[in-house]
């Protein structure tokens, strides 16, 4: 049986241990707030106090984190117990620059390094239905397919080199889809609502029409609902909006549709939204 770490405990990395779990893999998570991951004991994985401890003796481990420089902390302190053989994948979504740095860690101990972030958001997460965007040796494929087949639905295998982060790139252009759309939703009911239109009427305009979409019917869902349980947080948002425009930058293009949504996290957060679902950025509209 395969013996997985998950670093992470969050949104994403609790549902994907217990898919873990679910397919009777052999599961140790470690989570920086040890409260988030108790509850996952109740699925049958072990909770760790450190890295160290979680990552020592597992065949795959796997980091589930805000961002890299999270992801770099978090797996140098696990660096004494990591061994030769182990396979790493890394499946948060860092951006293209920090992708580097991780896997020349993951060299320095004989470890394997597989790029895979994830497409697909809470729901996908707890259904074991992700997209897996992954990129790394061949010969690590063996021993993550029973992971990656708990956790998603299908695998995009992108390269063969981890270090080159094919399937982190391949990652932010697709979240940036999802993002900037998230913030053009909340600005079009906003917009709606500002020149006294029912946002109902905004609604039935855009459904069943070539310009719907899941997407839009999930976030009109959360606005009108005033729901936003977090499925993936402004803050995170923030994030990820960031790590675009720096690879944009890098790449010498101009994200202007994704500057424009940062701008738009970063006042929802500012205005106290940071932990609700991406769709708060419908509270950044008013002035003032
Ligand atoms: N949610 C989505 O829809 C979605 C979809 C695809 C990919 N992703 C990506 O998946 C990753 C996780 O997302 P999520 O939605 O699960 O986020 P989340 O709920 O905010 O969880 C973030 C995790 O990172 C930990 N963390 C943050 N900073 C840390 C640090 N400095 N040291 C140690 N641990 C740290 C948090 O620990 P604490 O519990 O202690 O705060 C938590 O376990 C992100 O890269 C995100 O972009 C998210």
């Amino acid at each position: 049986m395969t013996k997985v770490a998950l670093l992470g405990t969050g949104i994403m990395g609790a549902a994907m241990a217990r898919n873990l779990a679910k397919a009777g893999l052999d599961v140790t998570v470690w989570n920086r707030t040890r409260a988030r991951a108790e509850p996952l004991e109740a699925d049958g994985a072990t909770v760790a106090d450190a890295p160290v401890d979680a990552v020592r003796g597992a065949g795959v481990v796997i980091t589930m984190l805000n961002d890299g420089d999270a992801v770099l902390a978090v797996m140098k302190d696990a660096a004494p117990g990591l061994a030769e053989g182990q396979v790493w994948a890394q499946m948060s979504t860092v951006g293209v620059a920090a992708v580097a740095p991780l896997a020349a860690l993951a060299a320095e101990h004989g470890v394997t390094f597989v790029d895979a972030p994830v497409q697909g958001t809470k729901q996908p997460a707890e259904q074991g239905t992700l997209l897996v965007l992954a990129a790394g040796s061949p010969d690590a494929r063996p021993v993550l397919e029973p992971v990656f087949g708990a956790v998603g639905q299908k695998t995009l295998w992108l390269g063969e080199d981890g270090a080159a982060g094919a399937g982190s790139r391949l990652k932010l252009a697709a979240i940036s889809y999802a993002l900037s759309l998230t913030a053009i939703i909340g600005e079009g009911v906003g917009l709606a609502e500002a020149l006294g239109v029912d946002p109902a009427r905004f609604a039935e305009v855009i459904t069943g029409g070539p310009l719907d979409s899941g997407y839009f019917q999930a976030k009109l869902a959360a606005i009108t609902g005033d729901d936003f349980a977090p499925s993936f947080t402004v803050d995170n948002a923030m994030t990820v909006t960031r790590l675009i425009a720096e690879a944009a930058e890098s790449a010498g293009l101009h994200v202007d549709v994704v500057d424009a949504a940062h701008a738009r996290f970063d006042r929802a957060a500012r205005r106290g939204h940071g932990d609700q679902d991406m769709a708060a950025a419908y509270f950044a509209g008013p002035v003032g």
